[in-house]
């Protein structure tokens, strides 16, 4: 069978996700994978529609796709994005349509759920026929069982394309609305009190997103910053070649000026996002701009400030991308202080949204009101914590350096106030008879300093 390799990778086949597809076709020997380098190769295919219409001649010469991608920034790679906005815009979905398809990442787990939910979504409007998603580990590869099961893994795709097995569909068609929003006069725009707010905004003239961005403005007393980031000189996609790991500089510092540009907004105290939903994110330009802010690492950079999103399009249908939000704000250490929608098809809702979200982009701020992490924001700070600690210890020198300055190596073992207590109380309850009376105290017993705070303060 002829098996299309869907390459997601900015590094092209110096990749560590294509060692694994490498890995899979010496142990498919009878079968044919051609890899398709779409991400690193994605100016050429931009400009060059033959070489883009070469690729999917290949999708369409093929029995099964895999999309086989590193994660990046809780999603694909920009480049990788930018090739599926391609596809649907050049009107080439036919190609994929009915074709057997897998996903294969590789990560550090990261959002990898995120990055794997969003291609399988794709797949689902391309009308492919999804079989499973696999994400690895990057260093995965190196341990007999996980090979052992990678194996398996592929062997079932190839097997269920054999089989024509049978497939469902995991996420319904979006239905998106050509509602026009019309904004309204701002009546009582509110004072910034020296607030420094700045929208990134990828945007078309009369847009929606314009529209909205711009009521946004007026929400204002005083001006504020606004951008379209198809102005910011991005020369291209984040290349992952590590070269900012030991001091945070980019290796475009000297080709383009995203790195000065954002710099220069490190003292903004609300960060705003907008733009229209693209298939199943933002724009692949607002990812290239997340992902051009790895030069930071993973370093949070908008510590105890406000972050939000203006968004046109069907948000409430993508739980994921709402997720995605969520994480990135609790991620960089902000709150994020409004998520707004041009859903309602109203637009005198969508005024009142954005006044209201002016308001508590500024009261939050000025309250340095920060609610706390969830599981995305508590559990990644985690998962950071700990590679940069070992694994990724190098290259990652920034990385190491900020987080030992700033604390962020809280590991469970210097905990020594839980330590203790937990440590007197588990010897206890080793007799018998203070197990028994622990046992009977302990819902009780465990209130009794949460009372406390409620009496005293
Ligand atoms: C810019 C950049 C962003 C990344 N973002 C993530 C991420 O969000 N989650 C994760 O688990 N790993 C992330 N990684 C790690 C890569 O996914 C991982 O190293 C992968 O194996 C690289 O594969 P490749 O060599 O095929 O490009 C990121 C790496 C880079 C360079």
């Amino acid at each position: 069978m002829k098996i299309a390799v869907l390459n997601g990778s900015p590094k092209g086949e110096v990749s560590v996700t294509v060692q694994y597809v490498k890995f899979i076709q010496k142990k498919f020997p009878g079968h044919e994978f051609e890899l398709i380098n779409v991400a690193h190769d994605i100016l050429k295919l931009e400009k060059d529609n033959q070489a883009f219409l070469q690729a999917i001649e290949t999708v369409k010469g093929s029995d099964g796709v895999i999309w086989a991608f590193p994660l990046y920034v809780f999603l694909v790679a920009s480049q990788y994005k930018r090739f599926i906005e391609m596809v649907f815009e050049r009107g080439v979905t036919s190609a994929f349509e009915g074709k057997y398809a897998c996903a294969l990442s590789t990560s550090i787990h990261f959002f990898d759920h995120t990055a794997h939910s969003y291609i399988h979504g794709i797949c689902d409007d391309l009308g492919m026929k999804f079989i499973e998603s696999f994400s690895a580990d990057m260093d995965d590869i190196f341990v007999d069982d996980k090979r052992r099961i990678l194996t398996k893994w592929a062997g079932d795709f190839l097997q269920a394309i054999k089989n024509q097995a049978p497939t469902s569909k995991s996420y319904a068609p979006l239905k998106c609305s050509s509602f026009a929003y019309k904004p309204g006069k701002t009546i009582k725009p509110v004072d910034t009190g020296g607030i420094k707010i700045r929208v990134l905004a990828d945007m078309d003239e009369k847009s929606n997103i314009a529209n909205m961005v711009d009521r946004f403005r007026k929400s204002f007393k005083q001006d504020i910053e606004v951008f379209n980031l198809r102005d910011i000189d991005m020369k291209g996609g984040c290349l992952g070649c590590l070269q900012c790991a030991f001091d945070n500089v980019c290796v475009y510092r000297d080709k383009d000026g995203f790195m000065e540009f954002f710099n220069s907004g490190s003292d903004s105290d609300v960060t705003v996002f907008a733009g229209a939903i693209k298939d199943r994110f933002l724009s692949s330009r607002i990812k290239m701009f997340w992902d051009r802010s790895f030069f930071n690492g993973h370093i949070p950079t908008r510590i105890g400030k406000q972050v939000g999103f203006i968004v046109s399009g069907p948000l409430s249908q993508l739980a994921n991308l709402q997720e995605i939000m969520l994480g990135q704000a609790e991620m960089s250490e902000a709150n994020l202080a409004g998520v707004i929608t041009d859903e309602s098809g109203d637009s005198s809702t969508i005024d009142a949204l954005l006044d209201d979200f002016a308001v508590k982009c500024v009261d939050y701020s000025q309250q340095k009101y920060i609610r706390p992490s969830t599981f995305l924001g508590v559990g990644g700070h985690k998962l950071f914590r700990d590679q940069i600690w070992s694994r990724l210890r190098f290259p990652f020198d920034a990385d190491f350096r900020f987080y030992e300055s700033h604390g962020m190596f809280d590991f469970p073992q210097n905990d020594t106030r839980y330590l203790e207590f937990s440590g007197q109380m588990v010897k206890m309850i080793q007799d018998p008879k203070m197990r028994e009376m622990v046992r009977k105290m302990i819902k009780t017993e465990m209130l009794k300093g949460y009372q406390k705070v409620v009496e005293t303060k």
